[in-house]
């Protein structure tokens, strides 16, 4: 009897364990995913800033640039299904604990890409210079109340 108790402690014990290591196996990889398209976005940014700042003679870029981030905007929710804050990410629990404060932050960025591709559709380099700085903003709104500092 004694015997056989053990053998059902080990094997709860057993499949805990793999249960935790598959979750976190599960996760590494939207994990991973999810910082590529994060960087993209940084990229795309980065990129806009870049011709911006330098007058390069690439305005026609910009607005594929913002198509980008825009498109990236509306992936954000789906990259974070529950579950996926173990592991290595800066994701703060707070995005589970508070998941209509974290669709509101996701809508917030999707609105201002919209807007920025509109601006960017229509030319105005002084109110793209404008929307693009509505745009990081939303950027650093989520990133401050839901990603860990470095
Ligand atoms: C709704 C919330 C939210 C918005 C909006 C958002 N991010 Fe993030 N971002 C996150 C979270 C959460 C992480 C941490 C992801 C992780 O470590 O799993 C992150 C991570 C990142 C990273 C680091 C990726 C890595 O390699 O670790 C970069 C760069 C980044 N975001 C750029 C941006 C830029 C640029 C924008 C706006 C154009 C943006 N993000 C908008 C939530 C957001």
């Amino acid at each position: 009897m004694k015997q056989i108790k053990k053998v059902a402690a080990l094997t709860v014990l057993l499949s805990f364990c793999f249960f935790v290591s598959s979750s976190l196996a599960d996760s590494e990889g939207i994990i991973k995913y999810r910082k590529n398209v994060m960087k993209s976005s940084g990229g795309h940014m980065g990129a806009i800033v870049d011709i911006l700042k330098n007058d390069l003679p690439l305005q026609a870029h910009i607005l594929d640039h913002a198509r980008s981030i825009n498109q990236n905007s509306k992936m954000i929710l789906e990259m974070f299904p529950i579950g996926s804050g173990l592991g290595d990410t800066k994701a703060k629990p707070a995005i589970w604990e508070n998941w209509s404060k974290y669709e509101s932050a996701v809508n917030a960025f999707v609105r201002e890409s919209s807007k920025l591709v509109k601006v960017a559709e229509s030319g105005d380099m002084k109110a793209l210079a404008k929307q693009f700085r509505a745009t990081g903003k939303t950027c650093g709104g989520c990133h401050k109340n839901f990603r860990e500092r470095e």
